[in-house]
């Protein structure tokens, strides 16, 4: 949906996942729609199990082998789905860079952090073994690792976890991705560090000029650092809009009760109130809208599946109970 002049960076229309199993087909991603533009951070947000993970290995072509890929993905003009692995690899390595959880998974324990980042830069950018140095120690100082020149010469099990993050979040910009997509990238941290790393990862946005899509939990994260959010429910919207507005005027039930669950969580000593029941086996959905066994507000109209459509600028949701009925 964008003008000439500021087209989508990525425009995901339709996206489907499925995945084949000895029980059946089990659709983990259902016609998703989305865009992102140059700078801006979408934020994708559900329970365990709601396809965010999913999303994002369709988009950079990690699903498992027996995952179908339907619908369409273009980042900056070009189709991603079914995209030859040569190019995905190019792209992957360059324009497009992924925060795991653990940022173990992606380190070699065995080589020291300085000689892995370099390593990058002389493989994508042919960068000399020296410039490929220097530019490793200045993007340790853009992620605020302190005595980043003498880190260069330590094994990633030297690194506290938060320090690790780090390492990773500077190996992913040595390229310049245009597309970050961090996935929880700090729920094995404490509160603390996570709230440092969201920060650092804001500013680096401003700085990199990099679109980010962050996948959370955490409805709070999403208010404080992006533009836009996505909320899933398994493997389907249930509402999309500015993060602002879903936050401050969630027109979702599933929106809702994840909000009432993260206000809990600042409230020193009382039990976590999360959304009771859980996420349905997606092998045997209810009737209807996903969410309506778990909902407050489920009326009989919710056993067919209300569709997700437009009800204000910018602004979609998948519910039958009139708005005013939310508040
Ligand atoms: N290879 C596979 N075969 C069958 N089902 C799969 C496969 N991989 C994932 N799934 C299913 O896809 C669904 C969505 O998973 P996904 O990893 O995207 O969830 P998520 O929202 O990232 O959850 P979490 O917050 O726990 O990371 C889950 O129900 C999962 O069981
Ligand atoms: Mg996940």
């Amino acid at each position: 949906m964008g003008t000439i002049e500021n087209p989508p960076l990525l425009d995901v229309k339709n996206l489907r996942v499925t995945f084949d199993t000895p029980e059946g087909d089990v659709t983990a991603v259902s016609n998703l729609n989305f865009d992102l533009r140059v700078g801006e951070t979408l934020g994708i947000v559900g329970e365990s199990g709601s396809g965010k993970s999913q999303t994002d290995y369709a988009l950079m072509g990690l699903l498992a082998n027996n995952g179908y890929i339907g619908g369409s993905a273009r980042f900056n003009g070009r189709e991603l789905i079914n995209l030859p692995e040569n190019q995905l690899n190019k792209l992957r390595a360059q324009e497009m860079a992924m925060i795991f959880q653990d940022p173990m998974t992606s380190l070699n324990p065995y080589m020291r952090v300085g000689e892995q980042l370099v390593e990058v830069l002389m493989l994508h950018k042919k960068m000399s073994k020296s410039a490929a140095f220097a530019e490793s120690v200045q993007m340790l100082d853009a992620v605020k690792m302190p005595e980043a020149r003498k880190r260069m010469r330590m094994y990633p099990h030297e690194f506290s976890g938060g320090m690790r993050q780090r390492v990773m979040i500077a190996m992913d910009l040595l390229c310049r991705p245009k597309l970050l997509i961090a996935d929880e990238p700090t729920t094995a941290l404490d509160v603390t560090v996570q709230a440092q790393i969201m920060m650092l990862l804001n500013e680096l946005k401003r700085e990199f000029n990099t679109a980010i899509i962050m996948i959370t939990h955490d409805l709070g994260v999403v208010a404080s650092i992006c533009n836009k959010v996505l909320v899933m429910y398994a493997g389907r919207t249930m509402e999309y809009g500015s993060a602002r507005e879903v936050f401050y005027h969630s027109s979702h039930p599933y929106s809702i009760g994840l909000l009432n669950a993260l206000a809990r969580l600042d409230t020193e000593g009382e039990a976590l109130m999360t959304i009771p029941g859980n996420p349905p086996n997606l092998l045997r959905l209810p009737q209807g809208c996903p969410f309506q066994p778990r909902c407050p507000h489920a009326m009989a109209q919710c056993e067919s599946a209300p569709p997700l459509e437009p009800f204000a600028q910018g602004r979609l949701r998948a519910c039958f109970k009139p708005l005013e009925a939310l508040i």
